[in-house]
């Protein structure tokens, strides 16, 4: 087991290289299922959750390939569909994307309840209701998800999302892009990784409208073939070195990056005195002077995106005065605020509401990342304390981040991952 040790204080400069978005990798590279052919896909993101998606398709049958680093070629003309393995699902929430894809090409699945962060409740009720609505019949028993359609192909159906869902939006659309007739989906989630899969899939031969909107329609089409694709960049990535900038202070061009995406970041940024220069594909992070309180309220995309509240309020908690963060989408993102107030942080939690006074320094302590976003916002906690902060738990972050040792280290961070033989024991007897 390993985690990472920062000795904190030191500002950040240089530049950062955005790889490409964790949650449309983890759509598209499903997505695959669907196509007779051989899709070559680039800014495929070096994480472990992209690992185990391509290993399950390698399960199902597919030919994976990687052509280099974020390159990878899938071939799905063979694969056969049988249960999706429970070892390698229940490690991710985007397994549940296998069920649209597998439903769409095969008329039936068979897949193990999602894993993923521990978010609160994490229902999966407004994707099976849009599979009902496409005619098939959706039950879980004995662990599985089973997922089946008389005949063997779902029919275009129109489908309400109760809630803006992410995954059901993408799912459903996963799942009509091979049925018979046209589906509508209304309430559809408006982030970046939508319009990416409906780009991924209509380059591949879907037909699907309106997506980037609150209404997306796809007329099912006879058949998918092969082509060539490329990953946005990861917003959320690209937001957390942003928030990094702001915490520890320097400048840092991050590149590669569609700074339209980052505007709900930046303009809270802005807000809290940092600079924030939009360029083509980069944007230059400054900060010099102090951190201004605000208040922040997470959303669906154009809002500010839950997954960055952490990140955010690490920033908060250097500020100067009170800032209250409301958590619009999940139940209980907040499980990380222990972890801030062993390193000095006053936190206040009610709810979907906490109230961070700002401490204006925080010093370093031994953490625990409980989830991909809390670890990242530990990590920028560290990179602004003052003295040394070890953090544990560190394979959540690697879920979601390539390479974040080298990419913090090469703009002058004092981190490094470090070797704790004891860890496995600690870990497998807890
Ligand atoms: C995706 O989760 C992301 N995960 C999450 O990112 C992200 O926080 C979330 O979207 C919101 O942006 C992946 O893409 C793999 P939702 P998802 O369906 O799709 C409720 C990260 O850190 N809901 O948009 O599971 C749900 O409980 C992760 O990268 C239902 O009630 O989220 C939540 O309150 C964490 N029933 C809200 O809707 C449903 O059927 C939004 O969830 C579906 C969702």
């Amino acid at each position: 087991m390993t985690r990472y040790l920062i000795h904190g204080g030191r500002p950040l400069h240089g530049s950062i290289e955005i790889s490409g978005a964790k949650n449309a990798a983890v759509a598209i590279l499903p997505a695959a299922l669907l196509i007779n052919g051989k899709c070559r896909i680039e800014n495929v993101p070096q994480i472990s959750d992209v690992t185990l998606i391509l290993q399950i398709l390698r399960e199902l049958g597919a030919d994976v390939r990687a052509v280099n680093k974020t390159t990878v070629e899938i071939d799905c003309s063979h694969i056969h569909n049988k249960p999706v393995p429970y070892e390698l699902a229940r490690k991710i929430r985007a397994s549940y994307y296998l069920v649209g894809a597998l439903l769409g090409r095969f008329g039936w699945a068979q897949v193990p309840p999602p894993g993923g962060c521990n978010l609160g409740g994490r229902p999966i009720d407004q994707h099976i209701k849009g599979f009902v609505a496409m005619g098939a019949d959706v039950e879980v028993r004995n662990g599985l998800i089973h997922a089946r359609v008389e005949g063997g192909r779902l029919r275009g159906g129109q489908v309400y999302l109760d809630m803006v869902s992410v995954g059901a939006t993408m799912n459903i659309m996963l799942a009509a892009a091979l049925a018979k007739g046209m589906t509508v989906i209304e309430n559809a989630a408006k982030e970046p990784h939508i319009v990416d899969l409906a780009n991924f899939l209509n380059s591949m031969g879907a037909n699907i409208m309106g997506a980037g909107t609150d209404v997306i329609k796809i007329r099912g089409v006879e058949s998918l073939q092969g082509g060539f694709y490329s990953i946005i960049p990861d917003q959320i990535e690209a937001g957390t070195y942003m928030a990094a900038v702001a915490a520890a202070g320097g400048e840092v061009l991050i590149k590669n990056v569609i700074p339209k995406h980052l505007d709900c970041i930046t303009a809270k940024l802005v807000e809290m005195g940092v600079d924030v220069e939009e360029l083509d594909d980069a944007v230059l992070v400054r900060r010099t002077g102090p951190i201004r309180r605000t208040n922040v309220k997470t959303m669906p995309y154009p809002g500010f995106p839950t997954d960055m509240q952490p990140q955010i309020a690490a920033c908060l908690c250097l500020a100067k005065g009170t800032s209250v963060l409301t958590e619009g989408v999940w139940e209980n993102r907040y499980r990380y605020v222990d972890e801030f107030r062993r390193m000095g942080a006053r936190i206040q939690v009610d709810g979907k509401v906490a109230v961070i006074e700002g401490v204006g320094m925080l010093t370093g302590a031994q953490v625990h990342a409980c989830d991909l976003r809390a670890g990242a916002a530990m990590v920028i906690a560290g990179l602004a304390a003052q003295g040394d902060t070890e953090i544990d738990g560190v394979y959540h972050i690697e879920r979601g981040y390539e390479s974040i040792v080298e990419k913090l280290s090469n703009v002058g961070a004092d981190i490094r991952i470090v070797y704790i033989p004891g860890d496995e024991a600690r870990i497998q007897a807890g």
